[in-house]
């Protein structure tokens, strides 16, 4: 990596932050670090049972708190939680010392991806257009990221392959 800021990849639920992720800190040689994954660690519990024992604010507390950690290390591909980058403390964190890039797709993409999904307790229980609505909302705070990548007509090479080269003419 030339620059030591971190790539962190930021979108909905489903947008392939942790498959692209992996991938690209392979290309980079550097540590990918996926956030529900880390959050599951101390938590000794899938995301699906944290939301079912303490709730969305204990998980959104726990959430920022590991976000941060990971955020202030340097030279690593990260994955946010979908919700993340919505929190202003890691959003400004993000923006400060990190390169970010917003997987976007297409609305029905992602509501394919995800309605009904028994691993994503944020919207298990919404129907199609809530899904949307959500979507909508979130995405005017995904704009706020340094980039953002149209992924709907591009394969996984060329998503990975677009963000590296962003990265690598910095
Ligand atoms: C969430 C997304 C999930 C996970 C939690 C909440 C959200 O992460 O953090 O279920 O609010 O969008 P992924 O985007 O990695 O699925």
């Amino acid at each position: 990596m030339k620059s030591k800021k971190n790539i962190v990849l930021i979108g909905m639920m489903g947008s392939g932050k942790s498959s692209i992720g992996k991938i690209l800190s392979k290309k980079l040689n550097v540590s990918f670090i996926d956030i529900d994954r880390k959050i599951e660690e101390v938590e000794s519990l899938s995301i699906s049972d944290i939301f079912k024992k303490n709730g969305e604010k204990y998980f959104r507390k726990i959430e920022e708190k590991i976000s941060l950690k990971y955020l202030k290390s340097e030279n690593n591909v990260i994955s946010l939680g979908g919700g993340g980058f919505i929190n202003s403390s890691i959003r400004k964190l993000c923006q400060k010392t990190c390169l970010s890039f917003w997987l976007n797709w297409k609305n029905e993409t992602i509501i394919n991806r995800i309605y009904k999904s028994k691993k994503r307790p944020v919207v298990i229980k919404l129907t199609k257009d809530k899904i949307n609505s959500l979507i909508k909302e979130r995405s005017k705070i995904y704009e706020l990221s340094n980039y953002k990548i149209n992924c709907d007509k591009l394969d996984k090479d060329q998503i990975i392959n677009r963000i590296l080269d962003i990265y690598e003419n910095k």
